[in-house]
Order: C-alpha cells, then sequence, then structure tokens
C-alpha cells in the first residue's frame, strides 16, 4: 500500500512548513550547473502546492532563501533572483484558488521581483482554498529582532505596558502573524537542522528530515511525511492519558 492510500484524511495537518534543500547537490549528483537544480525546485514546489492543496493541507510555509543565502556567489544569487521572476505566475495562484504571501526582509530583492511579487500577493488575497507563504531574504534572528523593535516602539510610545507583553505580542509582531503555527515541518536534504527557519513557531511542531533532495520530493514522499505526523502523539506538555482522555472526550 502506498503511503496516500494510509492517510487519515480526518488528521491532516493544517499547516506544513518546508525547508526545501538539497537542490544543489542534485544537480551535482547529475553532473549539472546548481542552477539547473534550483530550476528542477522550482517545479517542485509547484506540484507541492498542488498535492497539498488536494490533501487539504490549509497552508503551506516554504524556505525558499534565507536571509544566510546572499553570501553565496553571485551569480548563484543572481540566479535565483532570475528564477523567482520568472516562475511568479499569478494565474498558477486564481486557478486554483490559493494565496500568495511573502515572509521575509524584501527590502532587500531586486525591484522588480518585488513589484510581481506584490502583484501576486494583492491580487490572491482573497483565495479561500489555501495559503502559499515563501520565505524569501528571511530569518528567525532578523524576524524576532524586527519585532521587538515594534514591541520596543509601541512601549516608547504609551500604548503599551511591559506588563501586557505575553507570548501573543510576540506572534502578532512576527511576519506569521496571519497563520497558525506549523503542526509539522519538513527538511528534505539529509541535514538536521533548521538553519533559522521560524524557531518561535515552531515550537511545539512536529520535526521530520528526509534525506531525499527537493527535485525528487514528490507526492508520495509528501505523504509518507504526513503519515509519519500522523503516527506521533502530540501531547503539548501533558501524559500520554491526558491526551488520551481528551480525546475519547471528543
Ligand atoms: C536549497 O538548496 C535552495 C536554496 C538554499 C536556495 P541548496 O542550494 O541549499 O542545495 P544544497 O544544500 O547545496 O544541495
Ligand atoms: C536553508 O538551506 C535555506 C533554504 C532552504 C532556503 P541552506 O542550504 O542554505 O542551509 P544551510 O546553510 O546548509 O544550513
Ligand atoms: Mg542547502
Amino acid at each position: 500500500m502506498t503511503y496516500k492510500e494510509q492517510l487519515d484524511y480526518n488528521r491532516i495537518p493544517q499547516h506544513i512548513a518546508i525547508i526545501m534543500d538539497g537542490n544543489g547537490r542534485w544537480a551535482k549528483a547529475k553532473g549539472k550547473q546548481r542552477g539547473e537544480g534550483h530550476i528542477a525546485g522550482a517545479s517542485t514546489l509547484h506540484d507541492t502546492m498542488m498535492h497539498a492543496a488536494q490533501l487539504g493541507v490549509k497552508y503551506v510555509t516554504v524556505y525558499a532563501f534565507s536571509t544566510e543565502n546572499w553570501t553565496r556567489p553571485d551569480e548563484e544569487v543572481n540566479g535565483l533572483m532570475a528564477l523567482l521572476f520568472e516562475k511568479l505566475d499569478l494565474g498558477i495562484f486564481m486557478d486554483n484558488d490559493i494565496r500568495f504571501c511573502v515572509i521575509g526582509d524584501t527590502d532587500r530583492l531586486p525591484e522588480k521581483v518585488r513589484e510581481r511579487m506584490n502583484y501576486c500577493i494583492s491580487q490572491s488575497a482573497g483565495n479561500q482554498r489555501g495559503t502559499l507563504t515563501v520565505a524569501l531574504s528571511y530569518s528567525s534572528k532578523w524576524e524576532l529582532t524586527r519585532a521587538t523593535k515594534l514591541i520596543a516602539e509601541q512601549v516608547k510610545e504609551g500604548k503599551l505596558a511591559i506588563d501586557e507583553i505575553t507570548d501573543k505580542t510576540i506572534d502578532e509582531a512576527l511576519c506569521t502573524s496571519f497563520m497558525p503555527d506549523p503542526d509539522l515541518l519538513i527538511r528534505t536534504g539529509g541535514e538536521t537542522r533548521l538553519s533559522n527557519y521560524l524557531l518561535w513557531q515552531c515550537a511545539y511542531t512536529e520535526l521530520y528530515f528526509c534525506d531525499t533532495y527537493w527535485p525528487d520530493f514528490d507526492e508520495e514522499a509528501l505523504c509518507k511525511a504526513i503519515y509519519t505526523f500522523q503516527q506521533r502523539e502530540r501531547r503539548f506538555g501533558k501524559t500520554s492519558e491526558q491526551i488520551a482522555e481528551e480525546n475519547s472526550n471528543r
């Protein structure tokens, strides 16, 4: 039986975060340039968005380019920006009723990328079936620093008392305020680290690491990750017995 056939459709994660890693090694293994790995990776992103929507996943948040990725060779950075510009197609979001969002320090992106990106964001804002958020020029430390400044500003202006600051205040000051925390985080490409991605938001997220390079990540690989997630017990600090009782009272 396939993993897809074994899924419990009543327990599909609402939000999946993905670290799309392994494009470069995929290309190298095939004797190709790294850029070809990114092109193949863009196609995997398109397909994953479709599969996730079909499975009923409401939010998909992908790490496409980190703050640290700006330090890669100019040629690779420029190639990634050009690819982004080329692949940002409003039609895909409108045809599939998917809202497109971006999180990150987008001021650093080339202007023409930013313009096309903002156009897709505003035009797709009313779409309902699912939300694809792309983390671009993003890192958690950048985001948390920005949030801290926003909160400090509110305190300084007398709009917020220090005692009123709660974890919700921080949630709301993050770029991700419009989405629930991820239920499942998938990292492809074999590394078992978070690389500065959604550190606050993943406080209770189930982590799933697989060796598959991102361009080879297909529907069955996605279903395997979701199936693995469904075998786990999320306890949020409680005991197994408490969780069993809560489930029987549902
Ligand atoms: C992930 O693939 C995509 C980006 C970071 C832009 P990599 O480019 O990191 O691929 P590897 O890790 O070198 O294989
Ligand atoms: C993380 O991948 C960022 C993205 C997938 C966009 P990297 O390949 O840049 O991560 P590190 O530097 O190996 O941890
Ligand atoms: Mg990598």
